[in-house]
């Protein structure tokens, strides 16, 4: 394997009797980097994860951690990652700093080591005030900080973070995108998953998007924001029988753009906002009177819409549901 790779997954594959949550998935992530695993719900994100973190074994294919095979050598895989879990993994009843100097000592450390540790770490997570107080009483922020803290308490080299904002305010994610940049500048690969396109732009240098197991696209930020357009642009008419008339117009005149028709209206990803103008301009000169036009960021719900032509599962689901009323 290249010694620039601090993860290497080929063909990895994890059935669940007849369901495949993995499907044959090959990704590398290059040490000293974020790779962003981007998917929906029941995507395989949590599946993936635990194989990576040896929690699970594979059904076939292979993942080398730091050089190290995750099924050969998952005793010394473990000892080179750290793991934040999609479900905070802290002891309610001991305080902050129990917690981390608990984690310590089951690392080996020496009581003394162990607690240093566990206090620099508060400070670092700007926990310093709560550590002594149970964990039961941590907001939802604090309890994220908390299990980051735990996870990094043995100087991980690699760190699997599932999910590590979902439930966060604005503000408490943006700390937490903030103290995961800090453990990048200081080397740490980190393979992240995420819902949120907004999250794994922010973050990740390459992103993986994945779907019931699959793999649907990958790339920088850059490439995928370019190929999806980093903002959507949806459009309804007033007159439904107008809708083609619409999307005809707009492929027209923005060739590059891949307009999609769907629930009456029409959704286009877009990286110029300068477009916006001429296509108010167009529509005013053939009198299509709309119910909304509406620029927003792009969503994950609108990359699976871009990527696959359809909406994420949860939405497929919901959608007879809705017909049946
Ligand atoms: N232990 C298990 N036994 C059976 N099926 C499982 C098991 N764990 C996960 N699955 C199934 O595998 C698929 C992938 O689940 P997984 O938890 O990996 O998704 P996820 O991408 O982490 O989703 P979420 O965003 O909701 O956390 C789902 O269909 C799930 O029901
Ligand atoms: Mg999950």
């Amino acid at each position: 394997m290249s010694t620039d790779n601090a993860i290497e997954i080929e063909g990895l594959t994890k059935r669940f009797g007849d369901l495949v949550a993995v499907d044959r998935i090959d990704l590398t992530a290059r040490a000293g980097t974020v790779l962003g695993v981007l998917g929906p719900n029941g995507a395989g994100k949590t599946t993936m994860v635990r194989m990576l973190a040896t929690l699970s074994r594979p059904t076939a294919g292979t993942a080398r951690v730091g050089g190290y095979d995750i099924v050969r050598d998952a005793p010394e895989v473990r000892s080179l990652i750290g793991l934040t879990g999609q479900f905070a993994g802290i002891d309610e009843l001991l305080t902050g700093e129990e917690n981390l100097r608990f984690i310590g000592r089951l690392l080996g450390m020496p009581t003394r080591d162990a607690k240093a540790r566990a206090r620099e770490l508060l400070a670092q997570f700007n926990l310093s005030d709560a550590a002594d107080k149970a964990a039961k009483a941590y907001s939802g922020g604090m309890r994220r900080r908390l299990d980051l803290a735990a996870s990094l308490v043995g100087r991980p080299r690699i760190l699997f973070l599932d999910e590590p904002t979902t439930g966060l305010d604005p503000r408490a994610r943006g700390e937490l995108w903030e103290l995961v940049r800090g453990l990048v500048a200081d080397g740490t690969t980190v393979l992240l998953t995420t819902q949120y396109l907004e999250e794994a732009d922010q973050l990740a240098h390459e992103i993986v998007v994945i779907d019931q197991g699959r793999t649907i696209a990958t790339g920088t930020p850059t490439q995928l924001k370019s190929k999806i357009g980093g903002q959507t642009l949806r459009i309804q008419p007033e007159d439904h029988g107008q809708l083609d008339g619409l999307r005809a117009l707009v492929a027209e005149r923005f060739p590059d753009l891949d307009p999609i028709v769907e629930a009456g209206a029409i959704t286009v990803g877009v990286n110029d906002d300068g477009i916006m103008p001429t296509l108010a301009a167009d529509l005013r000169d053939r009198g299509i009177a709309l119910t909304e036009f509406h620029l927003g960021l792009s969503s994950l719900d609108e990359v699976f819409l871009t990527l696959t032509g359809h909406r994420t599962e949860a939405d497929d689901e919901a959608q007879p549901e809705e017909a049946a009323k």
